[in-house]
């Protein structure tokens, strides 16, 4: 079974082949990934109507490339799957508009992809990894610790109240000067910076459900950054140094309680896994992998080029739904909101003493 996964949420226009082995285990065909940061990087972060309109030029390329490189013809895949949110609603369309079409035209069955549920479903794209698993989904419009019971069916045991942690690391960035987008540049000046020069909170620690709050490190961020203006190399380095190590804490604080919330109302969970582009921070990934260790649990953490957005994931996602039958009309719609917890099958576990 031959999958083409399209995406195009974001700032990527992104188009992958994917095969399922028949031992039920996927290979990578091709996995095409075109940023637009460099169109990006002069406003400070994505601009919409730029986006939508790079990903009508692109995208057409991009699935020529990705077929190209699996060596097939469009007739010869079994499947096309796109993006259908949640995301930018002029991207979106785009990518959704293409997917349907190339489906019309080569008569195969759409899977209509939500995104989030694509990083969710990742990590058993790479690992032999069964149902259900704890899941910590980080990028940068999302933060959400979920339980991933199976293919449709998520608990969301926690996620962000207010900034997402890839926006806060985005967010930090643009504060201190650093280019777009922030994540790698915040992790870049924090390997040479003092991670205990500013004593930045560590909001929602110790909180018994699983939330995440990050506005208020944030504005903790800017008040140090505007009492030492103007911020020298090393301000710049400690500050990000003391904002990461805020977020790990808080970032292992929430997903231990996830992790007892998940034990008490799902059962064992197989794995920890972390997914999105946010985990594709080494100190993240350090910090998780010392928690599961603890915990006795594998880390499943994909390569960095899996967690940032790429069309590999949308393509296993629809696969993972077409084997199981599972398709969408060519009427779907886009959804430029689209919460895993508005899927079908999926309940809120009850929180704090609710257990
Ligand atoms: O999953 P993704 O590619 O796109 C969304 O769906 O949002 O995630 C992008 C986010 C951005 O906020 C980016 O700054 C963050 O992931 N990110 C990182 C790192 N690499 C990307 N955050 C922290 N450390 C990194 N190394
Ligand atoms: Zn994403």
């Amino acid at each position: 079974m031959i999958v083409l996964g399209i995406e195009t949420t974001c700032d990527e226009t992104a188009a992958a082949v994917v095969r399922l082995r028949p031992g039920g285990r996927p290979e990578i065909l091709s996995n095409c990934i075109l940023s637009q940061i460099e169109e990006h990087a002069p406003y400070g972060g994505v601009v919409p109507e730029i986006a939508a309109r790079a990903h009508v030029v692109a995208l057409d390329g991009q699935i020529a490339a990705a077929l190209k490189q699996a060596g097939l013809r469009l007739d010869q895949v079994d499947g096309i799957a796109a993006a259908a949110g949640p995301g930018l609603i002029g991207g979106v369309i785009v990518g959704l508009t293409a997917g349907k079409t190339l489906a019309l035209a080569a008569q195969k069955p759409f899977i209509a992809v939500n995104h989030l549920e694509a990083h969710a479903l990742s990590a058993r794209m790479v690992e032999d990894l069964a149902f259900p698993y704890l899941l910590l989904l980080a990028s940068g419009g999302h933060s959400q610790l979920l339980a991933v019971r199976s293919v449709n069916d998520y608990w969301r045991l926690g996620g962000t109240i207010d900034d997402a942690l890839g926006e806060a690391f985005d967010k930090t960035a643009k504060m201190l000067g650093l280019p777009y987008p922030g994540g790698p540049a915040v992790e870049r000046e924090a390997e040479m910076g003092n991670p205990e020069r500013f004593a930045f909170p560590r909001p929602m620690l110790g909180r018994k459900n699983a939330d995440f709050s990050l506005s208020g490190l944030k504005t903790a961020v800017r008040i140090e950054a505007e009492k030492n203006a103007p911020l020298r190399r090393m301000d710049i380095a400690d500050l990000c140094a003391s904002f990461q190590a805020a977020i790990l804490d808080v970032v292992v604080d929430r997903t231990r309680v996830a992790l007892s919330m998940f034990r008490t109302g799902v059962g064992q969970p197989n794995a920890l896994v972390v997914a999105g582009g946010v985990a594709a921070n080494k100190s993240i990934r350090r910090s998780l992998e010392r928690l599961a260790h603890e915990s006795g649990l594998p880390l499943v953490a994909p390569p960095p080029v899996l967690c940032t957005d790429n069309g590999a994931m949308i393509a296993w996602a629809g696969l993972e739904r077409l084997r199981l039958g599972q398709a969408d009309r060519l009427d779907a719609p886009p959804r430029p909101r689209w919460p895993l917890s508005s899927k079908r099958g999926l309940q809120s576990l009850p929180q704090e003493g609710g257990l």
